[in-house]
């Protein structure tokens, strides 16, 4: 899980790959790496560390000059992060560099044929690998760069996307895909490549998203040639002109992308409903499910596969579907779904959420329900991901593009498209009264007010943060619908503060966790007006009874639990089903202010990356 990016054309390669590793850091930022093509040279300059790291390297030891090259932000999979591991790689004769993200599972017996034949390696890498495979073919085949990437491709077992250039062919760069994302950027003389189109956004609109198993030629003067690495066969590329600009992917004066894409969630919720959602019609229109409803509706459970916070956002709909459509749901772990051989039919549909659309433990697990016959549906926000081009069909959040690693805009969209879907099936399906179909159509519209109105604490959840900022243990409770959302909650403080947190139904606390209350443990609960408050009154009673701190989410105007909580986080009122849309608004904003005063890297959070495209 790395970012890539290269240039060829007339302008300098090293600001353009520089400023696109930047945008690329959500990939991984354990090392970085450029080669740039000086006219005679190749000039390499890598490092252990974030792309800032490597500009200062550079700036102290080099001048980087050409028109031709290729960078590389790393999250380690073979070989720990360090200067030597870092990409780009060179071949031994000197003569080929590459970027690689991905693995290549059978580098171990490729590298024992290449030393046997005489090669030498410098890191531990599977990437150095593959190089030298490539150098090798051009040798003893004698064919050409892209050739020899070919039948290189076809020796390999794994995933990846790769840039690679020949300094003795300065015109060309020969990329290639099989399970990680590659973007090409077609300028006017020039080519950009990247693992998405964020480095190339300001330059072109016009990119060709690679197939798995397609491979291109990229040169000067000519049109990129793509082919299928199997038999080499030519594909008509497809030219797609990108919705994106510069400013959506941009911190817009926010300290962190993370607070800023917190704050975006009154605006991408609307986008998510918006055209879909037609409350004076009273319907809901929805692209991707219109011509599949009858699969729906006959299915005979719903199974959604997730990871993370998307899995979150799947146990919330859990609650929903049931509720209004009637439809048995089972909210599985993607990863462990898919090694555990699940009984699946063709009368199941399979609903993948993703954020990135480039999980990989999800897309295989929408590969397995595939091969097994299941009707496979896709929530992801990333358009052309592997994600949603792999499902049947889909639906896509439109969020915009998240960088902070700890996903929260994605967590409310999902969800709201999640709702659209439940509410459009229990209508057809007549589970749901008009009335009830009615007021929730209106009140997801009020969703986006909401949520603005809830972001207005912030200042004041800043100076809860401040007093619990030192604590070692959190623990996050929320009954029902926001019970996923303790479990997001806790998820949200321990991946940026890196402070223990556990979310658990608030009923299952006497179960064990209660163990843990003492004058030390701050209690985070969600204490919403709905159909377990008198439940969740007694939950805090307990807690308070063993000197645990409460700190409550709960609506406006509350005054029972605000007499017994130690520290309030309120909310506008919510239906009880869409509340998880606007209690998990004051969760993000405590973990993100906790994660800030203790200084953590918050939009880069250490051991993660934003896409998880390994296992
Ligand atoms: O892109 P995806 O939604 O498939 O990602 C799934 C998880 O990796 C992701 O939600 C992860 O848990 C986030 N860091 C949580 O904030």
């Amino acid at each position: 899980m790395c970012g890539i990016v290269g240039y060829i054309g007339k302008k300098e390669a090293y600001p353009i790959i520089l400023n696109g590793l930047k945008r690329l850091e959500y990939r991984g930022y354990d090392s970085a790496g450029i080669a740039i093509y000086d006219g005679s040279n190749i000039q390499l300059c890598k490092t252990k560390g974030k792309v800032a790291d490597l500009e200062e390297k550079i700036k102290k030891e080099i001048t980087i000059k050409g028109n031709l090259g290729i960078g590389h932000t790393r999250w380690a999979t073979h070989g720990v992060p360090n200067d030597i591991n870092s990409h780009p790689h060179l071949s031994n004769s000197g003569n080929l560099v590459i970027i690689h993200n991905g693995i290549i599972e059978n580098y171990t017996s490729l590298k024992e044929e290449l030393l046997k034949r005489g090669y030498t390696f410098h890191s531990e890498t599977d990437t150095e690998v593959l190089v030298n495979l490539i150098e090798d073919i051009i040798k003893k085949e004698k064919v050409k760069l892209g050739k020899a990437v070919q039948i290189a491709l076809n020796q390999v077992v794994g995933a990846y996307a790769i840039a690679i250039f020949d300094k003795n062919k300065p015109d060309e760069i020969v990329v290639a895909k099989l399970g990680s994302p590659l973007a090409i950027g077609i300028g006017e003389d020039e080519f950009f490549v990247a693992s998405d189109a964020s480095p190339f956004i300001e330059f072109t609109n016009n990119a060709i998203y690679l197939k798995d198993e397609e491979m291109a030629i990229i040169r000067i003067g000519r049109d990129v040639e793509v082919r299928k690495i199997k038999d080499d066969s030519l594909v008509a590329p497809y030219i797609e002109e990108l919705k994106i600009n510069l400013e959506q992917i941009e911190k817009g004066g926010y300290e962190h992308f993370m607070l800023k894409e917190i704050f975006e969630q009154p605006t991408v919720i609307k986008d998510t409903y918006r055209g879909r959602l037609l409350v004076n019609k009273g319907i809901i229109k929805l692209g991707g499910l219109e011509d599949y409803i009858e699969k729906f509706i006959n299915a005979d459970r719903i199974i959604i596969v997730a990871c993370g916070t998307s899995w979150h956002a799947g146990l919330v709909a859990e609650y929903i579907f049931e509720d209004w459509a009637r439809i048995p749901v089972e909210v599985e772990y993607a990863s462990e779904f898919r090694y555990r051989n699940p009984i699946i039919t063709e009368k199941d549909v399979v609903i993948a959420i993703s954020q990135s659309g480039e999980t990989a433990d999800t897309l295989a697990a929408v590969k397995l329900a595939k091969e097994k016959g299941a009707f496979v549906y896709g929530i992801c926000n990333v358009v052309g991901s592997s994600i949603s081009r792999e499902t049947h069909s889909g639906t896509y959040t439109h969020a915009g593009p998240e960088i902070g690693v700890a996903s929260t805009k994605s967590f409310t969209t999902q969800i709201t498209v999640l709702t659209m879907i439940a509410l459009k099936l229990a209508k057809i399906k007549g589970t749901i009264s008009h009335r009830d179909f009615m007021l929730h159509l209106r009140e997801l519209e009020l969703i986006p007010s909401k949520v603005k109105e809830a972001l207005e604490s912030n200042g004041k959840i800043q100076e809860i943060a401040e007093i619990f900022k030192d604590v070692k243990n959190f623990l996050y409770l929320g009954r029902g619908h926001n019970f996923p959302v303790a479990l997001e909650g806790a998820l949200k403080l321990k991946e940026i503060s890196y402070i223990h947190a556990e979310g658990y139904p608030a009923a299952e606390m006497k179960h064990g966790p209660i163990a843990l209350i003492d004058e030390q443990m701050p209690v985070v609960v969600i204490a919403v007006n709905s159909n377990h408050y008198d439940k969740v009154v007694s939950n805090i009673q307990e807690i308070k009874s063993r000197q645990g701190i409460i700190i409550a989410v709960v609506t406006e105007g509350d005054t029972i639990v605000k007499e017994m909580a130690d520290y309030i986080m309120e909310v506008p009122k919510t239906p009880e089903t869409l509340t998880p849309l606007v209690t998990t608004i004051p969760l993000q904003l405590l973990s993100y202010h906790i994660a800030v005063l203790l200084n953590r890297n918050v939009d880069q959070p250490r051991n993660l990356a934003k896409s998880v495209t390994v296992e």
